[in-house]
């Protein structure tokens, strides 16, 4: 018997032992919590940060009743009563950021809402739910205007990111963060959107985009290297369309860095502008190519010797007077750094 005790003793020593450091941690950081919480200004705060410290997440510690217009006599009700109609709900929100983050405030503190922070104060509702309005709902037909929906999340997530929301073609357009975002439960493995990754969230409306993607050259997307969101900001941005960088050549350097040079000899339209030769998206050219090579360059190299010269029938391998030069890649043969070069002999852009 005291062997075994002894021995049940020692696995569950060995078992506990992250179990009990992280039980130590849990308990110091509810401890912090209930003496020091973070003031709720999310601007430019880092999620991955907080995720990793999830009980420490600023903001909820803030957390208010928000206001409801249609029902400025309601009077907050608690998780419980709300529960107690809406189970299912209720346990689907359990495992969100925000339920982990107002549970632990709301325990700190009972002041703190859990449920009402988003949906309002609940005691209009609760006597009369048929009635439309009298708690925030965040549907189309929830009879909550849009703008009492997304001012309710902005209460929180000001700034940042949203800086420009407010006039964004997103907002222009009755767009609710709750077509994004559905933070009821974990739909996405991160971000709390409302499909199950950035890319299906986007597509429900962009279908027209999002088939571009399946073009025979494609930034990586299907393959789930990459989302809507590396290269726009859905919530706004100074930049159309929506671009996350000031312009759209910031936007390709986060990633092709190379391209940035800085380049001995410059190939002007790539300064310029990515897009003059190729497209965002998808493409049925090689290399996401706005047109085929030699087309391509003959768009701006045309009444010059060779670049225009070489284009006759004639040149075609099929001609009279084949031309090596325009055959297999034409033209990137001879000019291959087409980017921009820094090889003494590259003001034509030679190899
Ligand atoms: C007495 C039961 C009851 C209580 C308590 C209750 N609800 Fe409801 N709630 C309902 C019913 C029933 C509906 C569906 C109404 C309908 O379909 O017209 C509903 C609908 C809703 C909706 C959707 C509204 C819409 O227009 O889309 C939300 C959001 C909601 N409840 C949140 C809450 C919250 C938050 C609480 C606690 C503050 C709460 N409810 C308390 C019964 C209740
Ligand atoms: C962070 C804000 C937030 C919190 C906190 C929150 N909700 Fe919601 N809730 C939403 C949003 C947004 C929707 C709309 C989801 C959608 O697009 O269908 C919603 C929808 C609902 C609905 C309508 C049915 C549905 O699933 O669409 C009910 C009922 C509801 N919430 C109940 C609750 C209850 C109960 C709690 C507390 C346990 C709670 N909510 C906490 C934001 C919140
Ligand atoms: C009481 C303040 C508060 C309210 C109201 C609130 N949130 Fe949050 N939310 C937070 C905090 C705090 C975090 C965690 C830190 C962060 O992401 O900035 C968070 C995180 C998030 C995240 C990131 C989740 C993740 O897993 O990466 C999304 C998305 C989000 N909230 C959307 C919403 C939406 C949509 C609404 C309105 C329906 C809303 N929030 C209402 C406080 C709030
Ligand atoms: C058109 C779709 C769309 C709409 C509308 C939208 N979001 Fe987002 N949101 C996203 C996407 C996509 C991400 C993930 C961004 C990333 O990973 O870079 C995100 C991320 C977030 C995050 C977590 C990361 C961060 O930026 O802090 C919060 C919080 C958030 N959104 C809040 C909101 C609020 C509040 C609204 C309404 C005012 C809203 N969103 C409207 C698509 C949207
Ligand atoms: C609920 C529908 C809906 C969802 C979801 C949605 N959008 Fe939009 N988006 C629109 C509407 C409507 C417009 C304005 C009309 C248009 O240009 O198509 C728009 C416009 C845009 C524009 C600007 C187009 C322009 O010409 O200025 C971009 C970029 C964009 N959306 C990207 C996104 C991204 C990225 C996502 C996912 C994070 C997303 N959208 C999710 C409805 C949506
Ligand atoms: C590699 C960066 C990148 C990615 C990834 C990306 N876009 Fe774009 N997108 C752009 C650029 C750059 C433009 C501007 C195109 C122009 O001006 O011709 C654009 C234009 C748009 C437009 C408006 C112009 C049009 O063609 O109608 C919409 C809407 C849009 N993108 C939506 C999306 C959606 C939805 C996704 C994800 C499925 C996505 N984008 C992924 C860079 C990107
Ligand atoms: C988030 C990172 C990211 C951003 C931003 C980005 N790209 Fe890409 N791009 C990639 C990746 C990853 C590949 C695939 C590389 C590979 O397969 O070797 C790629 C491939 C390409 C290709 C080659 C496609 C092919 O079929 O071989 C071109 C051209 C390209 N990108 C241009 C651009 C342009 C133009 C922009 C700006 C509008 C841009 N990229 C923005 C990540 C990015
Ligand atoms: C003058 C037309 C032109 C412009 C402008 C241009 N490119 Fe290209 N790009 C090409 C051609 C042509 C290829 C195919 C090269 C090959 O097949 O060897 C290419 C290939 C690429 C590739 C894939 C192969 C590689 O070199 O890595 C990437 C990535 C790329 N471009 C990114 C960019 C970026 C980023 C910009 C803007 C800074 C840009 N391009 C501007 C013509 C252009
Ligand atoms: C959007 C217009 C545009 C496109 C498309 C374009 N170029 Fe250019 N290219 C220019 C401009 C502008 C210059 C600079 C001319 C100057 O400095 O006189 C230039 C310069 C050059 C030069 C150096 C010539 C010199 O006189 O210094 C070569 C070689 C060249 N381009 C080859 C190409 C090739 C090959 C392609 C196709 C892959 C191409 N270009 C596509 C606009 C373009
Ligand atoms: C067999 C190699 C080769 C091929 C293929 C080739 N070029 Fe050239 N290109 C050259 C050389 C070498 C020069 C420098 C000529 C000089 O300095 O007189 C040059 C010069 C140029 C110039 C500078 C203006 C000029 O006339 O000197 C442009 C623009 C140009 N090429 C565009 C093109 C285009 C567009 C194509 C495809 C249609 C192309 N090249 C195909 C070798 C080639």
């Amino acid at each position: 018997m005291t062997t075994l005790r002894k021995r049940t003793a020692l696995l569950l020593l060995g078992a506990s032992f992250g179990l009990a450091s992280l039980l130590a941690h849990a308990q110091q950081t509810r401890a912090d919590l209930a003496r020091n919480l973070p003031s709720s200004n999310l601007s430019g705060h880092d999620v991955q940060a907080t995720r990793t410290s999830l009980l420490g997440a600023p903001g909820f510690a803030h957390a208010r009743v928000v206001s409801n217009p249609a029902a400025p006599d309601a009077t907050p009700v608690g998780e419980g009563m709300c529960i107690s109609c809406h189970q299912l709900e209720a346990d689907h929100f359990t495992h969100t950021l925000h339920a982990l983050g107002l549970h632990a405030a709301n325990k700190a503190d009972a002041s703190v809402p859990v449920c009402e922070t988003c949906h309002g104060a609940g005691s209009a509702h609760s006597q009369s739910p048929q009635t439309r309005g009298l708690i925030i709902g965040f549907t189309k037909d929830s009879g909550t205007p849009i703008d009492v929906q997304t001012r309710t999340c902005l209460s929180c997530h000001e700034g940042g990111p949203r800086d420009h929301w407010t006039g964004s073609v997103h907002q222009r357009n009755d767009l609710s963060c709750s077509d994004c975002h559905n933070p009821m439960a974990n739909f996405s493995s991160e971000g709390l959107m409302a499909k199950a990754s950035i890319n299906d969230t986007c597509a429900q409306c962009h279908k027209d985009i999002r088939v571009q993607f399946n073009r025979r050259s494609h930034m990586p997307l299907p393959e789930g290297q990459m989302s809507c969101a590396d290269c726009h900001n859905p919530h706004g941005s100074v930049t159309s369309p929506l671009l996350k960088t000031n312009t759209v050549n910031e936007t390709c350097y986060q990633c092709h860095a190379e391209k940035r040079g800085p380049f001995l000899f410059e190939h002007a339209p790539v300064r310029e502008n990515c897009l003059n030769c190729h497209s965002p998206h998808g493409s049925n050219q090689n290399t996401l190519l706005v047109a085929p090579i030699p087309f391509l360059c003959q768009q701006c190299h045309t009444g010059q010797r060779h670049p225009n010269d070489l284009h006759t029938s004639q040149s075609l391998a099929t001609g009279s007077n084949p031309d090596e030069r325009i055959m297999g890649r034409g033209c990137l043969t001879c000019h291959a750094n087409i980017h921009g070069s820094n090889a003494p002999s590259g003001p034509r852009f030679h190899e």
